[in-house]
């Protein structure tokens, strides 16, 4: 066990990092945040500092960590990159953007869970940055949840799962997007998206000319598949509420809704819709979490509010689908996953 200690490095950068780069140095974990949502980071180098991470999540061994580093050149260190994962990456880096590309000897096979490709990752957020900066390690982190779980997008969320876990956590307030980066895998000429984040499927076939993502995004593997991403044959991002995603005309999935909720009501049970702020209004009388005004909103705050559906004791929640085009994939990807892949079709 230990006494977790959180630092706002907002207020507190130097004393934050500092202790950050001294902890990460003796082999221990740290949680810091991202652009995108909170890490779980140790030294890549270390087999044995990495083997806390998986414990502290109590994570599956077979799925593989993103490794971090600070720029182009360290990346070039540890994996072999083509020119078209040089031109991804001076684009889109630093950012929400991981790259799959062959390994190079020196990262131990725990973090790549045996496979002979590397994620790579440069994130935009000034804190990691420093702390790999100064360590001198790239930096293997997964999302700072207990696995399963959705992804932190807040510190007090990495207090809720990691407390006693690990020894700091490093505060800078609400993640800027809310949803973890685009895996992309390099490995092939034609980008194929493993999991899609705010770097979208749009912004790497303009840049590549082409782009393929993998059928697992929106949908379950069948039993005989193996996962390109490993990470996606798990349950994930999952509230203890069961979520539904209804999709169709907007007067249907309102309708559908209503007489979901009303059922689940008289049932005894808790339910609550997630949709826009603007479509609120067809929903007057119930319980209601709203998303914000648009696709990029409602990914900043989907893991917050399936969060606190939880800490309301929903037992139901549903979630108005979103087009699956741009960010929108992405949010698509999480809820279908946090809905155990319940979608209800509308007409
Ligand atoms: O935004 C993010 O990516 C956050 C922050 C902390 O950087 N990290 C994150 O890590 O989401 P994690 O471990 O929760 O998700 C990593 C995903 C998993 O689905 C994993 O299977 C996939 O990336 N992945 C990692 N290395 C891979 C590889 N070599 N080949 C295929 N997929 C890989
Ligand atoms: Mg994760």
């Amino acid at each position: 066990m230990y006494k977790t200690e959180t630092i706002n490095i907002k207020t507190d950068f130097e004393t934050g990092i500092e202790k950050a780069v001294a902890l990460i140095k003796a082999g221990e974990v740290v949680a810091f945040p991202t652009e995108t949502v909170y890490g779980l980071g140790a030294n890549a180098f270390s087999e044995e500092a990495v083997r806390k991470i998986f414990k502290a999540k109590g994570r599956p061994a077979d799925n593989p960590l993103i490794v971090h580093v600070a720029d182009i050149a360290q990346a070039e260190t540890l994996g072999e990159i083509s020119d078209k994962a040089r031109m991804l990456m001076e684009a889109f880096w630093p950012g929400p953007f991981t790259a799959v590309v062959r390994k190079k000897a020196g990262i131990p096979d725990v973090v790549t869970a045996g496979l002979d490709t590397i994620g790579l990752r440069m994130p935009k957020n000034p804190g990691i940055l420093e702390v790999i900066k100064r360590s001198g390690f790239p930096i293997a982190a997964p999302s700072a949840n207990i696995s399963g779980s959705p992804s932190p997008t807040e510190a007090f969320h990495v207090e809720t799962d990691m407390a006693g876990r690990i020894p700091l956590i490093l505060d800078g307030g609400h993640t800027e997007y809310g949803l973890e980066s685009t895996v992309c895998d390099l490995t092939s000429d034609t980008p194929l998206i493993l999991r899609p984040g705010a770097v979208t499927a749009e912004d790497i076939k303009e840049l590549a000319g082409m782009v393929e993502i993998s059928a697992s995004v929106l949908q379950p593997l069948n039993e005989n598949e193996t996962a390109a991403s490993p990470g996606m044959k798990y349950t994930h991002y999952a509230p203890n509420a069961q979520v539904f995603v209804v999709k169709g005309p907007k007067e249907s999935t309102v309708a559908q809704i209503r007489k979901m909720y009303e059922k689940d009501e008289s049932g005894g049970g808790k339910p609550i819709v997630f949709c826009f702020a603007s479509d609120s209004v067809y929903f007057k009388d119930m319980n209601v979490l709203t998303q914000g005004k648009d696709v990029t909103e409602v990914a900043r705050s989907l893991f917050k509010n399936l969060r606190e559906a939880d800490a309301m004791a929903c037992t139901t929640v549903y979630f108005q689908a979103v087009p699956e085009t741009g960010i929108g994939l992405a949010v698509m990807n999480r809820i279908i996953r946090a809905a155990g892949f319940k979608l209800i079709l509308v007409k």
